[in-house]
């Protein structure tokens, strides 16, 4: 599906956005394997987090939604049954990769499969771990989807990320729910923690220092409620566009505020953004606030080490932000955008070159030179979401028309996101 964008002359309002993907996946998880009801507010209605739910429904736990809200009825740590066919993560590396940790600890045997981008995903990264542990699982070509598991008895391990991935170690911690012991995870980086707070709120013995995860296995979990606060990734969108458009000022409520997410703050700050955090409040185990956002000029940064766990889904937005930014932006240390939905260094920068951006690949990010005028173009999604979503807000800055082309991946995190988007015009 092709999408028109045109320039947009300021943007102004308050906007929602959907509930965050990474929280709504485990919330399914937790619920699926807890005793009693999970009560999920503000689940959002994106393909990636009915992959999962898709997935627990066929190893038979019963999950209704209705009103914004999933009820997932757990059946307990062993009380999934084998799924009769192989189970489809379609476009998610959160649902394979999380899945393939609990599905380490079933006493059945599983496949997990995938659409044409996540079978080209790297999954070695869960399969070492999880055989570590006792796990028998073999892939295609070695690390490819479809993975065969074959689970049952697992023993703890103590693991050092060799990627800061919160996939990887929440697969571990998942699996070191059926283990006979505890089991550590060093990170020598860190990287979102949602799994970590989740599981101590469903009664978890999960002990977190600044470098170190232990988790003992404890006999059942209990379901909870959860509100899913608004995801700052998808905010990530509407808070560049606000910047970028002049004379903009718009208010984005409800959005998770968790410190290992809010990467992009902390940079658009740096690069002299004006951009406010108000009604700062907690739901059962996440920090959401309202995020205030004035168009500002920016200027250069730089973007390495630490930084790039917490915005590393960013990084598409914040690059086109960077071509608006007076002076030199470097991304650096950012090699794991090369095994994304899509090889983001690559995408990013054919992207924003179509629109005339002045922008070079690095081996692990890239270099930006700003301020330059963008024109409109052509732009292919790239059978990737976040880049379907950048080209539409480069489309509100740049001059004449632009064309999305796949615009209709947009889905796979944010359904309606073009509707939103122009919703903002004023
Ligand atoms: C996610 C972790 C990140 C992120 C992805 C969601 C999660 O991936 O890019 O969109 O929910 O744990 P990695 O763990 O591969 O860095």
């Amino acid at each position: 599906m092709n999408i028109t964008m045109t320039p947009a002359a300021r943007l102004s309002g308050e906007i929602s956005v959907p509930g965050d993907k990474s929280i709504s996946h485990r919330a399914i998880m937790l619920g699926a394997i807890s005793r009693g009801v999970t009560r999920v507010k503000g689940f959002p209605a994106n393909q990636d987090c009915m992959s999962t739910i898709k997935a627990f429904e066929q190893m038979g736990i019963d999950i209704r939604s209705g009103n914004g809200e999933v009820l997932v009825h757990g059946k307990g740590l062993r009380g999934l049954s084998a799924p009769s066919g192989a189970i489809d993560a379609g476009n998610s590396g959160t649902t394979a990769r999380l899945l393939s940790g609990i599905l380490a600890g079933q006493g059945f045997e599983s496949i997990v499969d995938g659409d044409a981008s996540l079978r080209k995903r790297p999954m070695r990264r869960v399969i070492e771990p999880l055989s570590m542990m006792g796990a028998e699982i073999t892939a295609r070509d070695g690390g490819f989807l479809p993975l065969h598991i074959s689970g049952g008895k697992l023993r703890g391990i103590e693991y050092t990320l060799p990627v800061a991935s919160a996939q990887v170690k929440s697969a571990i911690l998942l699996a070191l729910l059926y283990a006979d012991g505890p089991g550590t995870i060093h990170q020598p980086v860190a990287s979102r923690d949602h799994t970590e707070l989740m599981l101590k709120q469903f009664g978890c013995n999960i002990d977190v220092s600044q470098h170190s995860i232990t988790l003992t296995p404890v006999p059942e979990l209990y379901g909870q409620d959860i509100t899913v606060p608004g995801d700052i990734s998808s905010a990530a969108f509407f808070i560049t566009a606000a910047l970028l458009v002049p004379g903009s000022y718009i208010r984005i409520t409800n959005v998770g505020i968790n410190p290992t997410r809010t990467g992009i703050l902390d940079v658009y700050r740096r690069m002299g953004a004006s951009i406010g955090i108000e009604n700062v409040r907690n739901t059962e185990a996440e920090p959401v606030a309202d995020i205030i956002v004035y168009s500002s000029n920016l200027k250069g940064t730089v973007i390495e080490g630490y930084d790039i766990p917490r915005l590393i889904d960013e990084i598409p937005v914040i690059a086109l932000a960077a071509t608006q930014a007076k002076g030199t932006t470097v991304i650096r240390d950012a090699k794991e955008l090369k095994v994304k939905e899509s090889d983001r260094i690559k995408t990013v920068v054919e992207m924003l070159k179509g629109f005339g951006a002045d922008i070079t690949a690095t081996d692990d990010g890239m270099v930006i030179k700003g301020p330059a005028n963008l024109n409109g173009c052509m732009a292919a999604s790239t059978m990737d979401h976040r880049i379907a979503m950048t080209a539409a807000v480069a489309g509100l800055v740049a001059r004449g028309e632009t064309v999305i082309a796949g615009a209709e991946w947009a889905d796979i995190s944010f359904p309606g996101y073009f509707e939103e988007i122009n919703k903002l015009r004023s």
